[in-house]
């Protein structure tokens, strides 16, 4: 795919270093099992996107907007999806084909925004602020393009609990015997994100999104794994065997049968949610 300009705006040569977002099917995939739920009370944080201008910075394959589209009142033309990933928003158009609809699109990183200082009226940062190289440069550029009475959502997870996910995924690697290292603590969470935020907007409002699933069926949770991030990042690896790697969806369904065999049900609470910011310095 070629790079895309949005109304004129310049796409820039850059590609993510994240095997999993060269391509949005994955993250698709994962999305339409979880539901809508979280992404409606995100945008329910905001009262009226009627007549926004919008932009929606590391969107990925569109989840968002696609939402904003089916359940607001919001014009199409009015947006903008921006990503570093050309596969993800190689994924968004292919998404927008099957709407029938067009779709602005810029390539770029969201440290260095290629769009005017205060041009939309509410700009979006859905789980991508923990992956910049430099955050604060990130917050900046969000501060910048937005308007001096707009908004900015930036939404992220807690640190305070580990998705059952991948709690089963680390544990189907023990016991496989397949080495991992934990994960290094988040550089940009629900705990730690307000912080880096008030730097630019001297409005900082923390909500906390807080939900539980019951699943009965081990499948499901097969089904999931295979669409995350840490499973698929680890196919293309050499020190992994193919059988390991062939076991893991098969040993983390296990876990999750033994867990629905011993107690009925497997729950996955989940804790994550958005901080809406205003009034940019
Ligand atoms: C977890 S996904 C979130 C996608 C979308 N915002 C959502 O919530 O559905 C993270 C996205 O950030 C993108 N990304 C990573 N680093 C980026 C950067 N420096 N600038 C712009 N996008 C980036 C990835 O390509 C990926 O699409």
């Amino acid at each position: 795919m070629n790079d895309r300009d949005a109304g004129g705006i310049a796409a820039q040569s850059t590609n993510t270093s994240d095997p999993y977002y060269r391509s949005g099917t994955y993250l698709r995939q994962k999305h339409q099992l979880a539901g809508t739920r979280y992404v409606q009370w995100v945008l329910d944080l905001i009262p009226d996107w009627t007549a926004a201008t919008i932009l929606d910075a590391g969107g990925g394959w569109g989840r968002y907007l696609w939402q904003l589209l089916d359940h607001e009142r919001v014009d199409g033309q009015n947006m903008i999806l921006t990503d570093l990933s050309e596969g993800m928003l190689h994924t968004a158009f292919e998404e927008a084909a099957r709407r029938t609809i067009s779709l602005k699109v810029s390539r770029c990183n969201l440290e260095a925004l290629p769009f005017a200082s205060r041009q939309f009226d509410i700009v979006m940062a859905n789980k991508v602020l923990y992956h910049l190289q430099d955050i604060p440069r990130g917050v900046e550029e969000l501060a910048r393009v937005v308007n001096r009475s707009g908004v900015v959502m930036a939404t992220t997870n807690s640190e305070k609990i580990t998705a059952t996910i991948i709690a089963l995924h680390y544990q189907a690697l023990e016991t496989l015997g397949v080495p991992f290292t934990p994960e290094a603590p988040s550089p940009f969470s629900m705990e730690n994100g307000g912080e880096l935020l008030a730097a630019r907007f001297r409005q900082v409002a923390r909500h906390y999104y807080e939900a539980e699933t019951l699943i009965r069926d081990a499948g499901e949770v097969r089904a999931l794994y295979e669409t995350i991030g840490r499973y698929r990042n680890l196919l293309p690896r050499d020190d992994i065997s193919t059988e390991a790697k062939q076991a893991l969806p098969v040993v983390v369904e296990k876990l999750a049968q033994n867990v629905i065999d011993r107690e009925g049900v497997l729950r996955s609470p989940e804790l994550m949610g958005a901080f809406v910011c205003s009034d940019p310095v």
